[in-house]
C-alpha cells in the first residue's frame, strides 16, 4: 500500500489520477484467449482440417486458401472458439481480465480487422465486467519466428523500419479506438508486442526493440490517457526494463514475463513436487520487478514434461507467487482444442485445479 501511494505521488505530475483498474492493489486474475485471433495449430487443429501438413500457421492458411476463403474459415472459428458463455464462466469463477491477441492480418489489412476484432472481445467482456488487455502478437516480419506471431519461420521484424512503423500504427489505432469507445474503462492494458526474441543477434535486436517500445508507448499516449502500456521482457533479465519506471517520460507501464515449466531441458527431470515448488524460484525477482513496475506473469500453464497428478498444488503455488510477489497473472489459455486440460482454464476450473477466488498461498 505504502509503495503504491509513493508511486502515485511520483507519477502525479504527469499521469492523470483516474484509474481504469487498481493495478498493484488488486491482483490481475486473467486468462488469455489463445488461438482465437491468432491461430496456433496445436491449439485448434480443426481449423486446419483437410489442409496439407505444411500449412501450419495463419499466414500459410491464408496463402493456401486465398484471403476470402481463409476469412470464411476464420470467421466461423472466431464465432465459436470464444463464446459469451465462456466469458460468463470466467467471470463467475473469479477471473477479472481477459486478453485478446492482435494478428498479423490486422497489421497487413488495416483498420477493419483492428476495429471488428476488439469490439467482438469488448462486446463480450465489457458487459460482463472483465477487463481487457489487447496484445500485438502478430507483428509484420515476425518478432519471434513462431506460429503465434501469425507467421512461423524467420525473424524479420527488427530488420525493416516499415515493420516497426506498421506495428506502431496498429498499436496507435487500437489505443485510439479504445479511448473513444464506450468501453474505454474496459480496455485497460495495451501490450505493444508479444514475446520478441533477441538471441542470435542480441545487441542489434535489443536496440531496435527499445526503439520500438519507445515509439509504441508514445503512440498510445498520444491518443489514450487511461490504458496501462505493457511491455514483454523479451526473455531477458527483468532489470533491463526498469528504465520504464526510472525515466519520467514513461508512466503506467506494466512488465510482462512468461513462466512455463515445460519448455527446456531444465524441466525434464523434475518430480511433480519439484514442479509445485518451482514457482518459489521466481518469488524474489518478481517481487523486485514489481516494486519498480507492475509485473504480471502474462503466460503460464500447468503443463509439465511428464504428467503429474498434483495440478492443484502446481496451480496454487504459481498463483500464490504471481499474486503476492507480482501484480497477478494471465493463464495460457482459455481452452485447448485437443482437450489438454493443463493448457485449458475451462478444464482447470472444472477439475478444481485453479480456484481464482480462493486465497492461493504459496508454500516456499
Ligand atoms: C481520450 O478520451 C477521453 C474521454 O473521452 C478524452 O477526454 C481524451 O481527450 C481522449 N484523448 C486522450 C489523449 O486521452
Amino acid at each position: 500500500m505504502a509503495r503504491s501511494v509513493l508511486a502515485l505521488f511520483l507519477v502525479a505530475c504527469v499521469a492523470p489520477l483516474t484509474f481504469a483498474w487498481p493495478y498493484g492493489e488488486q491482483p490481475v486474475r486473467g486468462v488469455n484467449l489463445g488461438g482465437w485471433l491468432v491461430l496456433e495449430k496445436w491449439m485448434t487443429p480443426n481449423v486446419f482440417s483437410g489442409l496439407p501438413d505444411n500449412v501450419n500457421d495463419e499466414y500459410k492458411l491464408t496463402q493456401h486458401l486465398g484471403y476470402a476463403e481463409a476469412e470464411k474459415r476464420l470467421r466461423s472459428h472466431w464465432d465459436t472458439w470464444v463464446t459469451e458463455a465462456d466469458i460468463i464462466k470466467f467471470k463467475n469463477a473469479g477471473l477479472n481480465h481477459a486478453t485478446g491477441l492482435l494478428t498479423l492480418r490486422t497489421a497487413n489489412h488495416g483498420f477493419p480487422e483492428v476495429g471488428t476484432m476488439p469490439s467482438r472481445l469488448q462486446a463480450g467482456a465489457g458487459p460482463h465486467g472483465l477487463q481487457v488487455m489487447m496484445d500485438l502478437h502478430g507483428a509484420p516480419g515476425s518478432q519471434n519466428g513462431n506460429d503465434h506471431s501469425g507467421q512461423s519461420g524467420s525473424i524479420g521484424f527488427y530488420y525493416n523500419d516499415e515493420n516497426l512503423q506498421r506495428s506502431v500504427n496498429v498499436v496507435r489505432q487500437i489505443a485510439r479506438w479504445a479511448n473513444a469507445s464506450e468501453w474505454r474503462n474496459t480496455v485497460s492494458i495495451i501490450q505493444t508486442l508479444n514475446e520478441p526474441i533477441l538471441w542470435d543477434d542480441y545487441d542489434y535486436r535489443l536496440g531496435r526493440l527499445k526503439d520500438y517500445y519507445g515509439m509504441a508507448y508514445h503512440a498510445v499516449r498520444e491518443v489514450n490517457d487511461l490504458a496501462v502500456v505493457a511491455v514483454h521482457d523479451a526473455f531477458i533479465d527483468l532489470t533491463n526494463w526498469y528504465y520504464f519506471r526510472d525515466d519520467p517520460q514513461y508512466w503506467w507501464v506494466m512488465l510482462d514475463t512468461h513462466l512455463y515449466q515445460v519448455f527446456g531441458d531444465e524441466y525434464q527431470g523434475l518430480t511433480c513436487e519439484q514442479h509445485a515448488a518451482l514457482a518459489c524460484r521466481y518469488r524474489d525477482r518478481l517481487g523486485d520487478a514489481n516494486s519498480k513496475l507492475w509485473t504480471v506473469v502474462g503466460e503460464w500453464s500447468l503443463a509439465t514434461p511428464h504428467s503429474c497428478n498434483n495440478q492443484g498444488d502446481i496451480a496454487r503455488q504459481q498463483i500464490g507467487v504471481y499474486e503476492n510477489s507480482g501484480s497477478g497473472y494471465f493463464f495460457w489459455s482459455h481452452n485447448n482444442g485437443q482437450n489438454w486440460a493443463e493448457w485449458s482454464m475451462k478444464h482447470s476450473l472444472d477439475n478444481g485445479w485453479i480456484r481464482p477466488s480462493e486465497n492461493n498461498v504459496a508454500y516456499c
